[in-house]
């Protein structure tokens, strides 16, 4: 039996999003379908709209969610209806050589539902990051639930699923911030500031915000920066150096996804310093720097897929911190919406009104 649910897809390259009816396949072999209680709005979505990320439309977008298991397939353990999870988009095989060699987080065969969901017409829906969660039912592996404790509020909880654990990821995981470490954040939307809470939960002496914006620079303080430096007004590797005795920050993370913002983030560390691309970059860019930088400089330069969290290990537990209040998760949700103001969503996002709108349903 197909659920017949309202979502919301993005039907060809640029074009606004639309509210649509959409058919939602009973759970099979490893598969669950979760009733999505709450799903913020990423950066993420809006690449997919732009056919930044690839040219599969129709997509239904939404991927940073919270909800209810309905059902689980046949041969489903450990998972069961009425459990609270949050999403995640990289469902671990436990198979490949990443797994094998006991590095989980960087799982080289995550996967999703088998069965596709489909519109009326019987069209098939790629799913954003394989969840597709701006629906009132979605279907998606098993592995990609992870029950955490109900009592956190389904539109706080559903971002972990997403930007703000990329976000804290990128500081605590793949940038491996330590206590009295300086770092930068280059980028404080949704992802940058989970950054710069992740840095200060990790003990950073210095955190430094960067943003074009204001408003995002001042939300980056009561999450946790000490310095901010406005990039429109002022070089933002000058203003890294100044902050830091002339140095650069031990780690700097980019979470724009731009070359302009990565080439600030290579120059704005210390010699051996670490660099962190949190921002997703888009096909057609290109980055160059001098080889020669990139040795003399030393340290790391590394990705963050999805800040490389284990979701079974870290949802759990920054769910707890937060409980416990030592984690404001709530002040990322800047406002919550229906289905049909995500369009809406996009647009406050591009004009930074917004940390994170997210849709309650
Ligand atoms: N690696 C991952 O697993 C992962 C997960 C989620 C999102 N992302 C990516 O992270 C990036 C940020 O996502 P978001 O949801 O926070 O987006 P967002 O739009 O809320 O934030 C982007 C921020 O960058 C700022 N910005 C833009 N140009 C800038 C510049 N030249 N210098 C400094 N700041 C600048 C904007 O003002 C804004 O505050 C996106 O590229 C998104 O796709 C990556
Ligand atoms: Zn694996
Ligand atoms: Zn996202």
């Amino acid at each position: 039996m197909a659920h017949e649910v309202t979502g919301v897809i993005a039907r060809g390259k640029g074009a606004e999003v639309e509210i649509t009816r959409v058919l939602v396949p009973d759970p099979g072999p490893g598969e669950a379908l979760v009733r999505v209680q709450a799903c913020g709005v990423c950066h993420t979505d809006l690449h997919y709209r732009e056919g930044g990320i690839g040219d599969d439309f129709p997509y239904l977008l939404g991927h940073e969610a919270s909800g209810l298991v309905e059902a689980v397939g046949p041969d489903v353990t450990g998972l069961e209806a009425g459990d609270f999870v949050i999403l995640n988009w990289r469902a671990v095989c436990g198979q490949c050589r990443a797994c094998a060699r006991g590095r989980p987080w960087y799982c080289f065969a995550t996967h999703n539902a088998t069965q596709k969901m489909t519109l009326a017409d019987g069209t098939a829906l790629s799913p954003a990051l394989g969840i597709g969660a701006f629906v009132e039912k979605t279907l998606v592996a098993a592995g990609q639930c992870t029950k955490v404790d109900p009592r956190i509020r389904p539109e706080v909880a559903g971002l972990l699923g997403c930007g703000v654990m990329a976000g804290l990821g990128a500081a605590l995981n793949t940038g491996q911030v330590g206590r009295g470490d300086s770092v930068a954040v280059i980028g404080c939307g949704g992802v940058g500031n989970a950054a710069v809470l992740g840095a200060r939960l990790a003990g950073a002496r210095k955190i430094i915000a960067i943003d074009v914006d204001g408003r995002k620079l001042e939300w980056a303080r009561e999450f946790g920066a000490t310095d901010v430096i406005n990039s429109r007004d002022a070089d933002p590797v000058e203003g890294i150096r100044e902050l830091t005795e002339g140095n650069g920050a031990d780690v700097v993370i980019e979470a724009v996804g731009r070359p302009e913002t990565y080439t600030q983030a290579f120059y704005g560390r210390d010699l051996a310093g670490t660099v962190v691309l949190v921002g997703v970059p888009t096909p057609e860019m290109r980055l160059e720097l001098p080889l020669l930088d990139v040795f003399g400089r030393g340290g790391s330069l590394k990705s963050s897929w999805y800040g490389d969290c284990l979701p079974s290990r870290d949802f759990p537990m920054l769910v707890d911190l937060h409980l416990q209040g030592r984690l404001p998760l709530d002040k990322f949700v800047s406002e919550t919406i229906a289905l049909d103001q995500v369009e809406a969503a996009f647009a406050k996002m591009e004009r930074g009104e917004v940390l994170r709108s997210v849709v309650v349903l």
